[in-house]
């Protein structure tokens, strides 16, 4: 049996992938994991493959012994795994309670690195894993420090595993969107503070994982989905972090 899995499978970018992988041929089953049973319940009806539901609380250690068994018992082959459970906080790193700070590390990064673990003995040759990290990870921003601090750890992970892979034959892509309107995401970061705002040139969830999966398909090791991803990519190699930072804080409430 071919598996899809996809983690923050109740909403935004992580639906998204689904919807767009539900003719793939080599998909028979999508394994949806995210906190919420109901949503990704419902979802699953939207769906004309069949869905297995892992409510897991990824930021629980302990909870992915649901994901464990679940591969020990029904060893699928896992043709895509694609780990978009993420969050974010806005606000200076210091004003942001500790316990949020940590969540979006453990969440961010420690869960993805267990996950794509976990599911690893699964991926055969040609196996896809794409990892959603962001346009944030390319430098630090302002008022979003842990999260970028989080995903730039994320976009390193993956180019590595990336490099790593190679010899299996798994192709490994590091997604990089900006900011996506049509999630539940910025709604999550505006709970500590709001502190970009127009949230300008803002892409879509359906165009950015169509592009994503094509550059899956091309084995990027990094994934630009949208001319400002792509252009902050190039500006943020070459214009040093100390120009970068104060210009993207005189533009983030544009
Ligand atoms: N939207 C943007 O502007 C943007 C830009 C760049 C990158 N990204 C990245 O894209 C990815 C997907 O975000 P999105 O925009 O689709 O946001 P979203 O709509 O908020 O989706 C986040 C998903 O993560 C799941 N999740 C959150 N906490 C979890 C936990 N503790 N355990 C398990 N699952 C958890 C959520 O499900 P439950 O609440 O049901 O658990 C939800 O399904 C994230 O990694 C984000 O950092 C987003």
């Amino acid at each position: 049996m071919n598996a899809a899995v996809i983690t923050g499978a109740s909403s935004g970018l992580g639906c998204e992938f689904a919807r767009q992988l539900d003719n793939e041929p080599n998909i028979d089953e999508f394994w949806l994991i995210a906190r919420r049973r109901e949503k990704m319940e419902a979802f699953a009806e939207t769906l004309k493959k069949p869905s297995r539901i892992l409510p897991i609380d990824l930021t629980k250690r302990e909870e992915l012994s649901i994901l464990k068994d679940a591969l020990h018992t029904n060893k699928p082959v896992i043709t895509y795994l694609i780990c978009a459970a993420g969050t974010g906080r806005m606000g200076k790193s210091m004003d942001i309670p500790p316990d949020d700070n940590a969540m979006m590390i453990d969440l961010n990064c420690r869960a993805a690195v267990d996950v794509t673990q976990m599911c690893y003995p699964y991926l055969r040759k040609g196996s896809r894993v794409l990892e959603i990290s962001s346009t944030a990870s390319f430098q630090p921003l302002p008022r979003l420090n842990v999260y970028s601090a989080s995903k730039a750890f994320l976009t390193s992970y993956t180019k590595m595993l990336h490099y790593e892979l190679i010899p299996r034959g798994i192709k490994v892509t590091a997604v990089c969107p900006y900011w996506i309107k049509d999630t539940e995401f910025i709604g999550q970061a505006e709970k500590t503070s709001k502190d970009y705002s127009g949230y300008f040139l803002a892409s879509r969830t359906q165009s950015v994982v169509k592009m994503a999966l094509f550059d899956s398909k091309m084995n990027f090791w990094v994934s630009t989905p949208g001319p400002v991803c792509f252009v902050h990519r190039i500006a943020a190699k070459f214009i040093p972090h100390e120009i970068m930072v104060p210009l993207v804080d005189l533009v983030r409430k544009l």
